[in-house]
């Protein structure tokens, strides 16, 4: 009977510890891999200043925009509107900015502050490029772009049109 009763402890020990083992072991992976933590997905992979938190802002306001998008010729007349062509060309060639052509998807080096940084030419980075060009300078080239003054409507435009530059 002592027996017995000695066995039924040690086991119930047994399955107590096991409990409390595997809890533990459930919380330390849950902590090593925070599967709720969300994924902060930003284009670029570098660090997210205020500026680029408001050009977010605004490029993710531009997805509910019901508004069509300019033809290619009437985004061609934009450009030349804000005097791009002064300093950029569609075609390939360099001029005292580098071409527009092929640019999205780019990848590059620019420098930021005091670093040079690598960098793949997304929607925030052609938006920083026309609102806040000291920003970011492109490796290379003269930091002399003025700042585009543009509506929404027409930055939203010419960034789109950028895209479209294969
Ligand atoms: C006075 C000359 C000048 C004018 C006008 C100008 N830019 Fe620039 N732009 C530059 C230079 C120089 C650079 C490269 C240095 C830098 O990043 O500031 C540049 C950089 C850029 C870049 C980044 C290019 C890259 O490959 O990294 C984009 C995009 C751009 N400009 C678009 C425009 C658009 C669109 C306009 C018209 C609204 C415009 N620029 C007007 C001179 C100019």
């Amino acid at each position: 009977m002592k027996k017995i009763n000695c066995l039924n402890l040690l086991l119930s020990l047994l399955i107590f510890s096991c409990l409390v083992v595997g809890c533990n072991k459930k919380e330390k992976t849950q902590e090593g891999t925070d599967p709720k933590e969300p994924v902060k997905v930003t284009p670029t992979d570098n660090s997210v200043s205020e500026i680029d938190k408001e050009l977010l802002a605004q490029i993710n306001a531009w997805t509910s925009s019901s508004k069509p998008l300019l033809s290619d010729a009437k985004a061609k007349e934009l450009l030349g509107k804000h005097s791009c062509y002064t300093c950029h060309s569609l075609d390939g060639s360099q001029m005292i900015g580098p071409t527009l052509k092929g640019i999205f998807g780019k990848k590059g080096k620019v420098i930021r502050g005091d670093k040079e940084v690598e960098i793949t030419v997304d929607e925030l980075y052609l938006l920083k490029s026309l609102l806040h060009p000291m920003e970011e300078i492109t490796s290379g080239y003269a930091p002399m772009m003025p700042p585009a003054n543009l509506t929404d409507e027409e930055a939203r435009n010419i960034v789109e049109f950028m895209k479209r530059l294969k």
